[in-house]
């Protein structure tokens, strides 16, 4: 039984929208957003996230830092949404020192620890004055949100909010806190390159909820094995629970993140969709492989086109046959080491089309754009799709694709995204960092027999359509039902 009559405050750093200068409206990127996208039309909910830039903290007072109402196109409902302004030097220190890249790192075992991260006043401060504020102002925003309101259900999201729930249990014990994490939780060591302080305020912070929800039950096994190497508390693997420092009994769950089919078939069905795919299909060749990713370093951008640098070369008969579309967003580029791995990824591109390219033949077409209509009419035309992040929380692409792809495309998937756990048996798996294989990967789905495409085709779309975020939300919902039964 799913408990409707609670209101749901939703709270992440990133919101459903965000303003451009002149205030014209965008839908928000990434997994989390599409994640919630689809949950806000199946639930009546306010969703609190920050102003990230000086045009979302315009659109903020010009509601006078009050939840307005929003709706999306492809959204049946409008949802409120509250935009909170930190101070800037905070914001800088909560988003661009520690959650990106600190948390994200460590959470994707991304630091390269004999250089870095060096940890320096900086970075404390970052934390004390950074993360912990701006915590705490989305903190106080959800507090007005739920004053008055009995047993309010607070769902929070991803590591940018590990104190955010401490502060809240702290104001309201009567609160029903859940948080779900959209990336992977990795093993104990990774969080050890944190001073044993900050380590201890994140999981006290995160262990305010009642309820940690994951993707996958490896993370949730991480996450426990954490709690027991680190701070030394009880744990339980069989149930999925954990004794907080304060005595009480916090469930730890895995529940995969599904796709709204629905609106991702709706942007297939679009004209400006169409108009894309006629361009592209009029200057494609006989072979496409397709990835679409945040210019993120987990996505391990670098390694796809090197394995498709040595396929060329391993196979020069698929030359001028094959082409290769890269889009990709740039994110987080206040980062410094986000603005390096874009260089390097324009730099190899350049190399490979320099090294294989002919008068009119380009092997890879780099696309650095946010535009979904884009990206899916590609989706639709791939025969192969490259998904071979080094680690990675879920990896939606992998999901997206099979459902609207028209030539029975391949998946290619790296064995350490969340997908794989759901999709693997259908796919051709790879490991992230094995170059060669992923070469060979991208010929056996190129060479693949019709019959073998098709039957892994259908193998993908009926697993990504089995689940909906409506069944993920009730999943979640059952759950706090459950809890609050005892
Ligand atoms: C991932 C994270 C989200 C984040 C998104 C985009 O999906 O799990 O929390 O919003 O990336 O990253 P950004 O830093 O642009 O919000």
């Amino acid at each position: 039984m799913t408990d409707d009559s609670a209101p749901l405050v939703l709270v992440s750093n990133r919101g459903p929208v965000r303003f451009q200068p002149g205030g014209e409206m965008r839908r928000g990127g990434g997994g989390l957003v599409t994640a919630l996208t689809g949950l806000a039309s199946y639930r009546d909910v306010t969703w609190v996230a920050s102003a990230m830039s000086e045009s979302d903290a315009e659109a903020a007072r010009r509601h006078g830092g009050k939840a307005f109402p929003v709706s999306l196109p492809d959204s049946p409902r409008d949802y409120l949404v509250r935009l909170v302004e930190s101070d800037p030097i905070a914001y800088h220190g909560f988003y661009s020192i520690v959650s990106n890249p600190m948390l994200w790192f460590i959470q994707h075992y991304l630091w390269d620890l004999s250089n870095a991260p060096d940890i320096r006043n900086e970075e404390i401060q970052a934390f004390d004055f950074g993360y912990k504020q701006v915590n705490e102002d989305l903190a106080a925003a959800v507090l007005e949100e739920i004053e008055g309101v009995e047993n309010p259900v607070v769902m929070v999201h991803d590591y940018h909010l590990y104190t955010l729930p401490g502060v809240i249990r702290r104001e309201r014990p009567d609160a029903f806190l859940q948080h779900f994490v959209h990336i992977p939780w990795t093993q104990s060591d990774a969080w050890r390159v944190l001073p044993a302080r900050l380590r201890e305020e994140l999981f006290t912070g995160i262990l305010g909820n009642d309820i940690i929800g994951v993707h996958t039950m490896a993370y949730r096994r991480n996450f426990l094995q954490c709690c027991r190497d680190l701070m030394d508390l009880e744990v339980d693997f069989e149930a999925g629970k954990v004794i907080a420092p304060d005595g009480r009994v916090v469930w730890v769950r895995a529940y995969p993140l599904p796709i709204d089919a629905a609106s991702t078939r709706a942007v297939a069905a679009k004209q400006r969709t169409k108009d894309f795919e006629t361009d592209l299909q009029r200057r494609r060749r006989e072979h496409l492989i397709l990835r679409v990713d945040r210019a993120d370093l987990s996505k391990n951008v670098l390694r796809g086109f090197t394995a498709f640098d040595v396929f060329l070369e391993q196979h020069p008969e698929f030359r001028e046959k094959v082409s290769f579309i890269a889009q990709l967003m740039p994110s987080r580029t206040d980062v410094p080491e986000y603005l390096e791995y874009l260089e390097r990824i324009e730099a190899l591109v350049a190399v490979v089309n320099q090294h294989h390219g002919t008068p009119d033949w380009m092997p890879i077409q780099l696309k650095l754009r946010d535009d979904l209509e884009e990206a899916v009419a590609a989706y639709k035309n791939y025969d192969v799709l490259l998904v071979n992040a080094m680690f990675d929380g879920m990896n939606l692409v992998a999901k997206e694709g099979p459902l609207v792809n028209e030539r029975h495309g391949v998946s290619i998937l790296s064995e350490n995204t969340g997908a794989h756990e759901e999709l693997g048996e259908f796919a051709i798996s790879v490991n992230p960092f094995d170059i060669q294989e992923l070469a060979d990967a991208i010929h056996t789905a190129l060479t693949m027999p019709p019959e073998e495409r098709a039957r892994r085709h259908k193998g993908l779309q009926e697993i990504v359509t089995a689940r909906d975020p409506g069944d993920w939300i009730d999943e979640q919902l059952d759950d706090i039902a459950a809890r609050r039964r005892g």
